[in-house]
C-alpha cells in the first residue's frame, strides 16, 4: 500500500472527469469502503444508491442551484443517505462512510468530489433532499446527506499546501487563547 500520508495530502475534490468508465472492480472496493465505514454503536444506519445513467446524473445534479455540476460529469454518483431513526449519530454515520468513498476512490487514482444535500434547498420551495428523493423512489422518512461524484481525473489539481495546514487550531494540552 502507498503512503496513506501522501494519499491525503494529494486527495483534492475533482470536479471535472473524463468519459473514461470506472472498472467494475473499482466500483465494488468503493462500495465495501462505505459498508466497513465505522458507524456510532455499530448500528449501519446508512444507505447507499449508484447511478451511472446518464440521464439520471444529469437531473440529480440539478438537486440545487450551485455545487452540483459535478454529477452530470461523472461516470458514476453514490448516493449517501441514513435512515435517522436508527441511530442519534447518523450525520456522523453517513459522513464517515463518504469519507471512506472519498478515500478508497483516491487510492485507486479516481476523481471524487462530496456534493451536499441535507440542509440544501433547490430553490424556495423545494429541498435538495426531497428533489432526490423523488427521482430515485427512495422512501420520505430516510435523509440524503450528499451525493458523491465520481470519474476518472480530468483536471489536475495540486496537492494540499502544507503552509495552509492551519496549526493555530490545535492546542497542546489545555485551549491556549490567541494572542
Ligand atoms: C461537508 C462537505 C460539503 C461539501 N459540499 C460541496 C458541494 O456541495 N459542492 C462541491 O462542489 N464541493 C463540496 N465540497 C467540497 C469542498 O468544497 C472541498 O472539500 C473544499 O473546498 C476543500 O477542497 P479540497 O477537497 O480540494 O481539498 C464539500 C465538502 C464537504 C466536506
Amino acid at each position: 500500500m502507498e503512503n496513506f500520508h501522501e494519499l491525503i495530502m494529494r486527495r483534492r475534490s475533482i470536479r471535472k472527469y473524463t468519459e473514461e468508465e470506472i472498472p467494475a472492480e473499482d466500483v465494488k472496493l468503493i462500495l465495501e469502503a462505505a459498508l466497513v465505514a465505522p458507524t456510532s454503536k455499530n448500528s449501519r444506519p446508512r444507505y447507499f444508491v449508484t447511478v451511472e445513467d446518464k440521464k439520471m446524473l444529469e437531473e440529480l445534479s440539478k438537486c440545487k442551484e450551485f455545487g452540483a455540476g459535478s454529477i452530470a460529469k461523472s461516470s458514476l454518483s453514490i448516493v449517501v443517505l441514513v435512515d435517522p431513526t436508527m441511530s442519534e449519530a447518523w450525520v456522523e454515520d453517513a459522513s464517515v462512510a463518504a469519507t471512506f468513498i472519498q478515500l478508497q476512490a483516491e487510492a485507486l487514482g479516481l476523481g471524487s468530489c462530496w456534493v451536499q444535500v441535507r440542509g440544501r434547498m433547490r430553490n424556495d420551495e423545494e429541498s435538495a433532499d426531497d428533489y432526490v428523493k423523488a427521482l430515485l423512489n427512495i422512501p420520505a422518512d430516510m435523509v440524503v446527506e450528499c451525493i458523491i461524484s465520481l470519474g476518472q481525473k480530468g483536471e489536475e489539481r495540486k496537492p494540499f499546501n502544507p503552509e495552509k495546514m492551519l496549526w493555530e487550531r490545535v492546542h497542546i494540552g489545555e485551549w491556549r487563547p490567541q494572542e
